[in-house]
């Protein structure tokens, strides 16, 4: 009885000094000042990290489906989970973005949704590298459109942001839908005359 009563008071004793110390908790006065970013132009970045989470998803799957031992495509696979890689770390590259201009109040949870991927499987390889050169296409397009909003929200061109993504991510962008396109080329030719045999080579060429 005497242990009970002891628990029954400590516990008492040690959630009031958790409520007085949340209580004594005083929320940072920092200046406002610095935070320059239209409201437009950060819903644009928080659209992008979004487009760049879906893009991720869309690759996992690429990547598993290469790697099922029905498929056995290990130069694919390794292609599409690296893919999916990049672009998580697009992701990460906005969010520490948004970070540094401290416009990122909430958690991410409010940020980020996590959506099935829009397809599953895969005929050939031929047919996924044609997915992703199209869904690069757009991710491209979201891009050019953060920009455009954010030259032109309430006319406070972000310069900073905007030569962020012009310089680092459509760069990447246009070399990287160049490299699928010529793979696609590539790959297609093998197929034309050797059909899986081409797709197994294609594969292994890949890989190395
Ligand atoms: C790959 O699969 C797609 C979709 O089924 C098909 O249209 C295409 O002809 C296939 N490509 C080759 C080279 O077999
Ligand atoms: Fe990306």
């Amino acid at each position: 009885m005497k242990v009970l009563a002891l628990i029954v008071l400590l516990s008492i004793a040690i959630s009031s000094a958790h409520a007085r110390l949340k209580c004594n908790e005083k929320s940072s006065d920092i200046p406002r000042d610095f935070l320059d970013m239209t409201r437009g132009c950060i819903k644009e970045v928080r659209r992008q990290i979004q487009a760049e989470i879906d893009a991720s998803m869309q690759y996992l799957a690429m990547g598993a489906h290469f790697a099922k031992d029905t498929v056995n495509l290990h130069g694919f696979s390794d292609f599409f989970f690296k893919a999916a890689g990049e672009e998580r770390e697009h992701a990460t590259k906005l969010i520490e973005y948004l970070l540094m201009r401290g416009q990122l109040t909430d958690d991410v949870s409010n940020l980020i949704s996590v959506n099935n991927p829009q397809k599953v499987s895969w005929a050939n390889g031929s047919e996924a590298l044609k997915q992703a050169l199209k869904t690069e296409a757009k991710v491209t397009k979201s891009i050019r459109n953060v920009i455009e909003k954010c030259e032109n929200d309430y006319n406070t061109n972000d310069y900073h942001l905007v030569d962020f993504l012009t310089g680092g991510f459509l760069q990447e962008q246009y070399t990287g839908q160049r490299d699928l396109a010529g793979k696609i080329s590539t790959l297609d030719k093998l197929m034309a005359t050797q059909g899986r045999f081409g797709e197994f080579l294609f594969d292994k060429q890949i890989l190395k």
